[in-house]
């Protein structure tokens, strides 16, 4: 990326503008995080409903204070352990953080990343840039520059390609504003990796707060318009065996060494077996075959440890239509 890109992204933001920055997990769509006129475009690019807060994205920790009123012992551990990097820190917030980025609420979501694109403009811009994944809502989140286009195309300023991005899915959020941390949406950092830094129990309520706060309103998230199901390994032969020849074909996701009956109406996607290496691929891989056309996509199920916890929550989401 060159610095004339940077400082136009800056100026963008400066302006009031939207940019798409790639960052290591997703890429955003970012604005000035003090800007309710250029937020409000954050909203109505994606058309996201007022009521879901958004992640403010800072340079280094020093900024922190500036947008954190308190900033607990666990806070800086996780800081020293996991930033620049993909964890999301709900801490108290300074008043004068506006509510159209907190959701009304006393708290904010902070994370510093470390793609050095999304850095470079962070440090160029030198102030805090609100950014919510760059996708239209409950769509999945883009991995690719290409994406963000196909997403929000005209309704961005300027997207800057980084790439495709290293870790494939959303930022774990840890809350530290309460009594006791809970993660409320699991990453590929897990609740384990926190608690061995933080040496306490982490809860995991697995919930982002629009789940909490608008029940029932929103089940389908990081969903592919194709419909979707999440099957064990030993059930899918017989649910492709079932599929009507005369419909359009289906598509499979497996990780496994599972053999797929001989039927000429799949297409089968196998994805890696190491759950990091799966995570990059995965909504590369559900983008793109929701923009081919099939009758559905179905996934084979993940397994249970803990290092696919966040694969694992996106996957249910994904499915979620069908439940
Ligand atoms: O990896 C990521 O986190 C990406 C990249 C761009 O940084 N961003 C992202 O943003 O996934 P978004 O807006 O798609 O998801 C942010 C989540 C939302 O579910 C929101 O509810 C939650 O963070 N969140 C933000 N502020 C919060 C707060 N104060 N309390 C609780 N949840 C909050
Ligand atoms: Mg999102």
């Amino acid at each position: 990326m060159n610095k004339v890109d940077i400082q136009k992204a800056a100026e963008i933001l400066r302006a009031g503008g939207l940019i798409a920055l790639p960052t290591e997990t997703v890429y955003g769509l970012g604005a000035d995080a003090r800007n309710e006129t250029a937020i409000r475009r954050i909203f109505a690019a994606k058309e996201r409903p007022f009521d879901h807060p958004l992640i403010v994205h800072l340079a280094d920790f020093s900024q922190v204070p500036a947008w954190a009123r308190e900033v607990p012992p666990a806070a800086i551990q996780l800081a020293n352990a996991f930033w620049p990097g993909p964890l999301t820190m709900i801490l108290k917030k300074q008043p004068h953080v506006l509510d159209i980025v907190t959701g009304n609420q006393d708290t904010i979501g902070l994370r510093i990343p470390c793609h050095p694109v999304a850095q470079a403009v962070l440090q160029e811009f030198g102030h805090g840039i609100a950014a919510p994944s760059a996708n239209k809502f409950t769509h999945i989140s883009p991995t690719t520059a290409d994406a963000v286009h196909e997403e929000l195309g005209a309704k961005v300023d300027l997207i800057l390609d980084g790439g495709e991005c290293d870790v494939g899915l959303e930022s774990t959020i840890v809350d530290l504003s309460g009594k006791m941390p809970v993660i409320l949406r699991p990453g590929m950092i897990n609740a384990e990796a926190i608690e061995k830094v933080i040496e306490q129990p982490v809860k995991s309520e697995q919930s982002e707060i629009h789940f909490v706060r608008v029940p029932g309103t929103h089940h389908v998230h990081y969903a592919p318009v194709t419909p979707s199901i999440l099957l064990d390994s030993n059930n899918i032969p017989a649910f492709l065996q079932s599929l009507r020849a005369d419909d359009l074909p289906a598509a499979v996701i497996t990780h496994s060494k599972l053999v797929l009956p001989d039927l000429k109406k799949i297409h089968h996607v196998n994805l890696p077996e190491e759950p990091q290496a799966y995570a990059h691929d995965l909504y590369r891989t559900l983008r793109a075959l929701d923009n081919l056309r099939f009758q559905c996509i179905v996934i084979e199920s993940v397994p249970p440890e803990p290092c696919w916890d966040a694969i694992r929550d996106r996957l249910n989401k994904a499915s979620g239509r069908r439940v």
